[in-house]
């Protein structure tokens, strides 16, 4: 390839850096590839012999300098790289070969303030950083992943035409956007993942129902999971636990799933959307009950002890296989809305507090396709968002049509929070959606009696109904406390 003539330089060609590269070169952009390991230089040169047909143009090196050399100025360069130091190790090698107006991208899944630090550091020396949240694994970056980015929207719109081709598309649009300033990007990619969180733990929940309560197959599971992945709450997660109810395993007889140890793993992007949420007051019960869950998992061999010493219900009750698997996903659609809802309210409040200024249309618009939550429920978001009589609702749960759903489905969400209570089956996704709706639904709450202990054992004060001001009373000595 010659000297300064490629689009795009990507530094990091594990699976998802490769795929990427094989996706940009295959949309006719020139691509220069980097990573240190030969292997890896090796096996991306020939999966382009194979894959990509017609001439493309896609160089390969394992020197920072030669990689540099193949790039046209403005140089753009993307990271793929694993997050947290590796991601400072590879700018700061990289810093001494940019120039000013140069721009990196960083798609691992950075936390937001690792970006905005970086940014910062990098401005000085005029290098724009791009946080790019990038979605959809590794079949996505080959055929079209979901992009979030956020920085400075010149350096977006330098890039824009590149990600835009490479992006997965719904309806001919494609599923990137320039969602703010700063560290819009990865703030959305992180809430993204908080929303994974959340309806995988949903699924895993319906799952363990299914097979503990209604002892249903493998192959009736499947067929369940299937049809409610084609019906109206579908989505990517619902289409590949179809999949995974059928996998056979490979190494002895039976079904995989059921070889496989429970206790999740995580990387802790949840975690920090809870923490973040924490921070921000904004509430998110059923993604804070998913992290909380994967941790409890891993807590495999003393929950197998505490099995033996802790004992379930007595009751039993029978239960009818058919209206309860009704139960189930109805209950299921109602908890995932309100878990985008949480995800939702969230970009809403965070992007006032870190003024990213998003426009929820365009989360809700680019996470329709390519991305590991996209479900048909974002089309009912981007078009919500984008009505003008809703683009400030903070939370979409309280639109009209969204909130007719959930007063129906509550029935449901009762009866299956209900019977997994009484059968003693945790269900701690689907009992947080419940009490975030009964808890928004009442117009009054126990904190009234929050504020009181607050201010009898601290003299934090509190709020009175009818009249304005901050109180304080001494609990101990006043008339009150005294008749009791
Ligand atoms: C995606 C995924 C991706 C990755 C997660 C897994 O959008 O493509 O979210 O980013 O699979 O990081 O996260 P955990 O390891 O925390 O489950």
């Amino acid at each position: 390839m010659k000297h300064a003539s490629c689009d795009i330089g990507i530094i990091g060609l594990g699976t998802m850096g490769a795929n990427l590269a094989l996706n940009i070169a295959e949309q006719g952009f020139s691509v220069a590839g980097f990573d240190t390991d030969n292997d890896k230089l090796r096996l991306l040169n020939g999966q382009a012999e194979r894959e990509l047909s017609g001439s493309y143009q896609l160089s390969t090196a394992s020197d920072l300098g030669d990689f540099i050399s193949l790039l046209k100025p403005p140089r753009t360069v993307l990271l793929l790289v694993p997050v947290g130091a590796p991601v400072d190790a590879v700018i700061d090698q990289l810093r001494p070969h940019l120039e000013p107006d140069d721009i990196i991208i960083d798609s691992g899944n950075s936390h937001f303030t690792d970006t905005e630090r970086r940014a910062k550091k990098l401005a000085r020396s005029r290098i724009r950083l791009l946080g790019m949240g990038i979605s959809g694994g590794s079949e996505g970056a080959r055929h079209g992943p979901s992009m979030m980015v956020g920085g400075p929207q010149a350096s977006w719109e330098h890039v824009s035409k590149l990600l835009r081709a490479a992006s997965a598309k719904v309806d001919g649009s494609p599923c990137v956007a320039w969602l703010g300033r700063g560290s819009a990007g990865h703030y959305v990619k992180m809430v993204h993942n908080g929303i994974e969180y959340g309806i995988m733990q949903l699924i895993a929940e319906t799952y363990d129902a299914m097979k503990r309560l209604l002892h249903l197959s493998h192959e009736q599971m499947h067929e369940i999971f299937q049809r409610w992945a084609d019906g109206a709450m579908g989505g990517y997660l619902l289409e590949i636990t179809a999949a995974i109810m059928l996998e056979q395993d490979a190494l002895s007889s039976g079904y995989l799933l059921d070889k496989i140890r429970d206790a999740a793993r995580q990387k802790g992007t949840g975690m920090w959307t809870s923490r973040e949420a924490m921070e921000s007051q904004v509430p998110t019960p059923v993604i804070d009950a998913a992290v909380s869950m994967r941790a409890l998992s891993d807590y495999d061999q003393q929950r197998r002890q505490v099995s033996e010493i802790l004992n379930q219900p007595e009751r039993h009750i029978e239960l009818e296989t058919a209206p309860f698997v009704h139960a189930l996903g109805e209950a299921l659609h109602a908890a995932m809305i309100m878990t985008y809802a949480q995800g939702m309210q969230l970009l809403y409040i965070g992007s006032r507090r870190h003024k990213f200024q998003l426009v929820m249309g365009d989360v809700a618009r680019i996470w329709r396709g390519g991305c590991i939550i996209r479900a048909r429920l974002l089309e009912d978001l981007r078009q919500i968002y984008d009505d003008p009589n809703y683009v400030t609702l903070d939370n979409p749960m309280f639109h009209p049509s969204l909130a007719k759903h959930l007063r129906t489905a509550q029935t449901e969400l009762r009866e299956v929070v209900e019977t997994c209570a009484k059968q003693g089956v945790p269900a701690p996704g689907f009992m947080s959606a419940l009490s975030y709706y009964d808890a928004f639904r009442s117009a009054s709450l126990p904190a009234n009696l929050i504020q009181a202990q607050r201010d009898f054992f601290g003299a934090h004060t509190f709020e009175r109904i009818d009249r304005d001001g901050r109180f304080h009373i001494d609990w101990l000595n006043s008339e009150q406390a005294q008749h009791g």
